[in-house]
C-alpha cells in the first residue's frame, strides 16, 4: 500500500484482519459456551452515564499503536463488548421480542459486513438482490399468495416496514397525496393494541398520530370486529378518507392475534386497504400445528413480517410484502436518474431502491437465507412449536401457583403475568403496580433473569417472551422462584 500513512495501511491489511479475526473467533466461541451454559449474568446492568464515559475512554490512545498491536487491541475492545453487554443467549433471557438468534445466522451477516454487501440497485449487491428475491417469494408463498403476482421487498425493522406498507396504503387510497399531502380529515383504524410505530407512521406520513381511530378490544385483547364495522360505517358517513385498517397478529403486550378473516370480511365490504401488522406472529405460518391461528390473512393487502423475532435471526431483517403486485411502486414516485438506468426499464423490479425507504440498504437477508438453506424451513417450524408450547406450559405453572398471576391465554410466546404474595393483594392497584415494576428492575439489575414489564389497562405487568430455544421449562420454574425471592427484598426494603 504505497504511500498509505501506517494506520491505513494496517486497517486495510488482509494479514492484520487475519489475526483479529482469530482472536474474534476464540473469544466469541467461548463466551457462547459460557452464555448459553448459563454460567454469566444475563443483563450486564451499570450505569448509564458511567458507561458512557468507559465507551469514551476507549478513543483516547489507539490500540493498534500499542505493545499488542491490532489483533491484541481487537481482543481488548472484544472483551470488554462481550462483558457489559446483554447476553440474549443466556437461557434465563425470556424479555423482549428479540431472540436468541442463531449464532451461524451472524456468520453470514457478518461476513456480508465485512465485504460490506449492500444494497439499492442490483449491480452493487447482486447475490444479495438475487437472496432478497428468494426470501420475499417463499414468504408471500407462506403467506398464501402465487409469488408470481403478489410482491416485497426485505428492510430495517417492524418500525421502517410499517411505514413502508402504510405509506403504499396511502399513496394507493389517496393517488395525489404524494405530491400534495394528504386531505384534512385522513385517517387510520387500528387495533387498539397496535405497537407505537403504527402512529409513529400516522404521523410521519401527514395524517396526524391523532388520526388513528383506534378499535376497542374484545375479552382476549383482539381487535373487536363489531366495533370495526361501526367506525368504519362513522368515518364513511363523515366523508373521511381512511388509508389502511392495520390489525395485528401478535400484538405487543400479550402476542393476541387479530380475528383475520373477520377482519377481512369488514375490510372488503368498506373497501378499505387491510394491513397485517404479523412482524411477531408471522412466523407462526411456518408451523403446520399453529398456522391456524392467522387464517384469512392471505386477504391482507400488505403484512409486515419480522425475522429478527420468531425466526431467529439477528436483527434486523423485516419484509414487507404486498398480496398485489401491481402496488410496489405506489410507495414512492422518486426520480433518481443517476441509480435507476431508464434504458434498461427492467430492472426496477429488480433494483430495490426503487420501493425502500433506505437509498443504501445493509444486505439483511443473509442470516435467514443461511439458516433456511442449512436446515430447511422445518427448523423455524420447530422453533415455533417449541416456543408456543413452552409459553402455554409456562401459563399452567403460573396458574398452579397461588401467588401468581397469568393475565390471559397466550395465542403465541408472549405472556403477561403478576406476582401477588398475599401481604400484595391487600394493597392498592397503583401500589400492586409499583411492586411489580420495582421487582422487576431489581430482578435484571441482579442479573439472573431478563423479563420486561407491560401495561394492560392501567394494570402494571411482568412480561416474558419465550424467545430463546436454550429456555426450558426449569428455567421457567427458576423465573418463579427469582421473582418471589426478589419481591421479598422489595417487600422488606
Ligand atoms: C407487533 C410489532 N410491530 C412492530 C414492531 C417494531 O418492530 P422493530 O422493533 O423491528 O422496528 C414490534 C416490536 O417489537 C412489534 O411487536
Amino acid at each position: 500500500m504505497d504511500g498509505c500513512t501506517d494506520a491505513v495501511a494496517r486497517a486495510w491489511s488482509a494479514e492484520e484482519f487475519g489475526a483479529a479475526a482469530g482472536e474474534w473467533q476464540r473469544l466469541l466461541t467461548e463466551h457462547l459456551r459460557e452464555v448459553m451454559a448459563g454460567r454469566t449474568k444475563v443483563l450486564n446492568w451499570s450505569d448509564p452515564q458511567q458507561s458512557a464515559q468507559a465507551a469514551a475512554a476507549w478513543l483516547e490512545h489507539p490500540l493498534a499503536a500499542g505493545p499488542d498491536g491490532v489483533a491484541g487491541g481487537m481482543r481488548q475492545l472484544l472483551q470488554q463488548m462481550l462483558s457489559a453487554g446483554q447476553n440474549l443467549h443466556h437461557p434465563h433471557y425470556i424479555g423482549h421480542q428479540v431472540p436468541a438468534s442463531s449464532p451461524l445466522a451472524g456468520l453470514l451477516d457478518g461476513a456480508a459486513a465485512i465485504t460490506n454487501q449492500v444494497m439499492a440497485v442490483y449491480e452493487m449487491g447482486p447475490w444479495a438482490t438475487a437472496v432478497e428475491q428468494a426470501l420475499v417469494s417463499r414468504l408471500c408463498g407462506l403467506t398464501g399468495w402465487d409469488p408470481s403476482t403478489s410482491s416485497g421487498i426485505l428492510t430495517h425493522g417492524g418500525s421502517l416496514a410499517n411505514l413502508t406498507a402504510l405509506l403504499t396504503a396511502r399513496n394507493v387510497a389517496l393517488p395525489q397525496s404524494w405530491r400534495d399531502g394528504v386531505p384534512a380529515g385522513t385517517t387510520m383504524v387500528a387495533n387498539a393494541d397496535v405497537h407505537y410505530c403504527i402512529t409513529r407512521a400516522a404521523g410521519i406520513l401527514g395524517l396526524g398520530a391523532a388520526a388513528v381511530q383506534k378499535v376497542p378490544l374484545d375479552a382476549r385483547r383482539r381487535m373487536d370486529v363489531q366495533r370495526l364495522d361501526d367506525v368504519l360505517i362513522g368515518l364513511r358517513r363523515g366523508n373521511r378518507p381512511v388509508i389502511a385498517v392495520s390489525a395485528c397478529a401478535g400484538a405487543t403486550p400479550t402476542g393476541a392475534i387479530d380475528d383475520l378473516s373477520a377482519v377481512a370480511d369488514v375490510c372488503r365490504r368498506h373497501e378499505v386497504w387491510m394491513h397485517v401488522d404479523a412482524a411477531h406472529g408471522g412466523s407462526l405460518l411456518f408451523s403446520r400445528r399453529y398456522r391456524d391461528r392467522l387464517k384469512g390473512i392471505a386477504a391482507a393487502d400488505s403484512v409486515v413480517w419480522d425475522a429478527h423475532k420468531m425466526l431467529f435471526v439477528p436483527a434486523l431483517c423485516t419484509a414487507v410484502l404486498y398480496r398485489r403486485r401491481e402496488v410496489r411502486f405506489e410507495t414512492f414516485q422518486q426520480d433518481a436518474p443517476y441509480l435507476f438506468d431508464p434504458s434498461a426499464p427492467g430492472m426496477a423490479d429488480i433494483d430495490v431502491g426503487m420501493r425502500t425507504v433506505e437509498c443504501t440498504k445493509r444486505a439483511t437477508g443473509f442470516g435467514l437465507w443461511g439458516l433456511w438453506a442449512l436446515f430447511g424451513a422445518e427448523l423455524f417450524e420447530q422453533l415455533v412449536d417449541r416456543m408456543l408450547q413452552l409459553t402455554m406450559r409456562f401459563r399452567e405453572l403460573l396458574n398452579s401457583e397461588a401467588d401468581f398471576e397469568a393475565l390471559h391465554e397466550p395465542e403465541c410466546n408472549i405472556l403477561a403475568f403478576r406476582h401477588l404474595p398475599a401481604e400484595v393483594r391487600l394493597l392498592s392497584l397503583a401500589e400492586q403496580n409499583r411492586f411489580q415494576r420495582e421487582l422487576r428492575t431489581q430482578l435484571i439489575r441482579e442479573g439472573s433473569f431478563y423479563i420486561v414489564q407491560t401495561t394492560l389497562d392501567g394494570m402494571a405487568a411482568l412480561r416474558a417472551t419465550v424467545i430463546n430455544p436454550l429456555t426450558t421449562e426449569q428455567d421457567l420454574r427458576d423465573l418463579l422462584t427469582a421473582v418471589r425471592q426478589c419481591g421479598q427484598r422489595v417487600w422488606n426494603l
